[in-house]
C-alpha cells in the first residue's frame, strides 16, 4: 500500500505504545494484528521497520506472523500490474513494460531486486480508454507515460 501521512501516523502511534509495552508474546501478535489492520497485510519492510522501532529481533516476528493463522505475510510491499493487451500495447504499453522490468529486475516471480515490489502483468486492465494504463496496489493509473516512472517508482519506494 501507498503510505500517506494517516497511515503514518497511525503506524507511529503503534511503535510508540509497543515500545513501551513488554516484549511478550500477546502483546507482539497485537501489536501484529493492528498494524495489520492499517496496511492490509505484513509485508517484509513493515516487519523490518516494526522490528527496528520497538527494538526486537526481527526473527520473533517472523515466528509470531508465521504461527498465527490471522496473520497475513506478503513478500513485497507494493504490486504493479502492467497491461499488456492490444490497446495498451498500441500506445506504447511495452515499452513501459521494458522499463519497469530493467528499472526493478525482478526475479522469476516477479519480485524486484530490492524485494519491495512484485510486477506481474494482465492482457487487458478493462479501461483500454485510458491506454496505456498500469494498475498500481489495486489503483487504476491512467495515460502512463515513460517520463512519469521514475516519480511512480519514487514514491512507491519512499516511506511516506
Ligand atoms: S488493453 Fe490495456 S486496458 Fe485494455
Amino acid at each position: 500500500m501507498i503510505m500517506n501521512e494517516d497511515t503514518e501516523k497511525r503506524l507511529q502511534q503503534i511503535f510508540s505504545y509497543y515500545k513501551t509495552q513488554p516484549q511478550e508474546q500477546e502483546l507482539m501478535l497485537q501489536m501484529l494484528r493492528e498494524i495489520q489492520d492499517i496496511t492490509g497485510q505484513l509485508s517484509t519492510s513493515i516487519l523490518d521497520r516494526a522490528a527496528s522501532e520497538i527494538n526486537i529481533k526481527r526473527s520473533v516476528l517472523s515466528c509470531l506472523v508465521k504461527y498465527a493463522k490471522d496473520l497475513k505475510p506478503c513478500a513485497y510491499d507494493h504490486k504493479i500490474v502492467a497491461c499488456t493487451g492490444p490497446r495498451c500495447a498500441r500506445k506504447n504499453g511495452m515499452e513501459l513494460l521494458r522499463i519497469l522490468k530493467e528499472e526493478l529486475k525482478p526475479d522469476k516471480d516477479g519480485i524486484s531486486r530490492d524485494g519491495q515490489i512484485l510486477l506481474t502483468t494482465r492482457c487487458c486492465l478493462k479501461h483500454c480508454k485510458t491506454a496505456p494504463n498500469l494498475m498500481i496496489d489495486d489503483e487504476l493509473v491512467p495515460h502512463v507515460t515513460k517520463e512519469q516512472l521514475p516519480e511512480l517508482l519514487r514514491k512507491l519506494r519512499s516511506p511516506s
